[in-house]
């Protein structure tokens, strides 16, 4: 049985240190507080490397393009955030949370990063502490995909794989588990908890939406895909902000909890969640749409055969509610054509194996009972084995 009690001290820290964060402008310009929060610290002692490094690495992060598609009643964008540094959304908070960490003193030299991602955050968290000369130990599950274990066991002294799994059948309770105790036993240890901590939504607030709001003269419709919240609870309060009436539409998978559904078994990592993340607290959503894994499979290959674009689950996911959305009656909803825009988190290389595999993808159809568009009518193949999840 899986308990949550030993966790307690450490969310209660957090929400502590997320209120002072809160209370930061978000106009607050890059480093405005290392100046303002300590005693000069002199470039040659730890401390001054530290604040190096985070300022070098700050000038590295580049911002991920924005491309329209082809679209008959729309006008249709995505934003492709596979093309961030390290290849996915999760670059911009990985980086500005561990700045705010250090910012504030909670990370400091000597520390140690402990988080339970098995994902783009983990590998986002690998190359930022590596470059800033921080330990890093992931805390990954059994269904990791092997290109990302194989990046994550490269870079990390460290990578704490649980097998148990929890009450519900999943892993998350016990890598959390995992990760609180790991943060008891190692001295100067800190949890980053992505489910909570509000430095990533203001990540999101200050870098992904401001490259959309510097974008658009008028944006009717934003499609953004929750899985930790993080991204969603910034960008929907920077949009909201800036294009009066728009409509945020959160999109989630079938199988997720966040929005109140059953859960059930799901095989593409990125949207969903067995736990309610309380970023979503922070986000403006006015519809939620919820699109099943064969939906996702159809999404991300139209996306490749229509629109010449080789991404990853979550972006078929968040495409394919886009498609529903606007299909028949819906192409009317706002004007004549209205400014769409969808958030896409990562690219398609780690998904070779499952949603770009034909076997792969006739096995999840099978066991949904559909057969995927896009692919010969063979038969489906219910003994395939797949591969687990990317
Ligand atoms: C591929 C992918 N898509 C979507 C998401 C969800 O974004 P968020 O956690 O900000 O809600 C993630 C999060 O890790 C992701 O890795």
């Amino acid at each position: 049985m899986t308990r949550f009690s030993s966790l307690a001290p450490l969310l209660r820290r957090r929400r502590r240190l997320q209120c002072f964060c809160f209370e930061l402008s978000p106009d607050s310009g890059p480093f405005h507080m290392l100046h303002e929060d300590s005693a000069p610290v002199s470039s040659s002692s730890p401390r001054g490397k530290l604040f190096q490094r985070l300022r070098s690495l700050e000038q590295s992060l580049g911002s991920p393009p924005i491309v329209q598609l082809d679209a008959r009643h729309l006008n249709l964008f995505a934003k492709l955030e596979g093309q961030n540094l390290v290849g996915s959304v999760k670059d911009r908070a990985a980086y500005w949370m561990l700045r705010a960490a250090i910012l504030r003193g909670d990370v400091t030299e000597g520390s140690t990063i402990v988080e339970s991602s098995s994902g783009n955050f983990a590998l986002a968290l690998a190359y930022f502490c590596k470059q800033l000369g921080l330990r890093f130990i992931p805390v990954i599950d059994p269904n990791v995909s092997r290109l990302y274990e194989t990046r994550l066991r490269g870079s990390c002294a460290t990578v704490v794989k649980v097998t148990e799994r929890d009450d519900t059948g999943g892993f998350l309770k016990t890598r959390l588990e995992k990760v609180a105790e790991l943060c008891r036993e190692i001295p100067g240890a800190f949890w980053p908890n992505q489910y909570e901590n509000l430095d990533i939504a203001d990540a999101h607030y200050r870098c992904t939406a401001k490259e959309i709001v510097g974008s658009f003269q008028q944006l009717d419709y934003a499609f953004i895909g929750v899985g930790t919240g993080g991204t969603i609870a910034g960008v929907s309060r920077a949009l909201k902000e800036r294009f009066r009436g728009i409509t945020i539409v959160a999109v989630d998978a079938e199988g997720s909890v966040i929005f109140g559904g059953a859960p059930r078994k799901r095989h593409i990592p990125g949207l969903g969640s067995s736990i309610v993340p309380g970023l979503l607290r922070h986000a403006h959503i006015d519809e939620v749409m919820t699109v099943s894994e064969v939906e996702t499979v159809r999404g991300c290959r139209e996306l490749v055969s229509r629109h010449g674009l080789f991404l990853g689950g979550s972006s078929g996911t968040v495409f394919a509610a886009v498609s529903r959305y606007f299909a028949g009656e819906g192409a009317t909803r706002r004007g004549a054509r209205p400014n769409v825009l969808f958030l896409c988190p990562d690219g398609g290389k780690a998904y070779q194996s499952t949603i770009y595999n034909d076997d792969w993808a006739r096995w999840l159809a099978a066991n949904h009972g559909e057969r995927p568009c896009g692919l010969p009518a063979a038969q489906a193949r219910r003994t395939f084995q797949p591969a687990l999840a990317a």
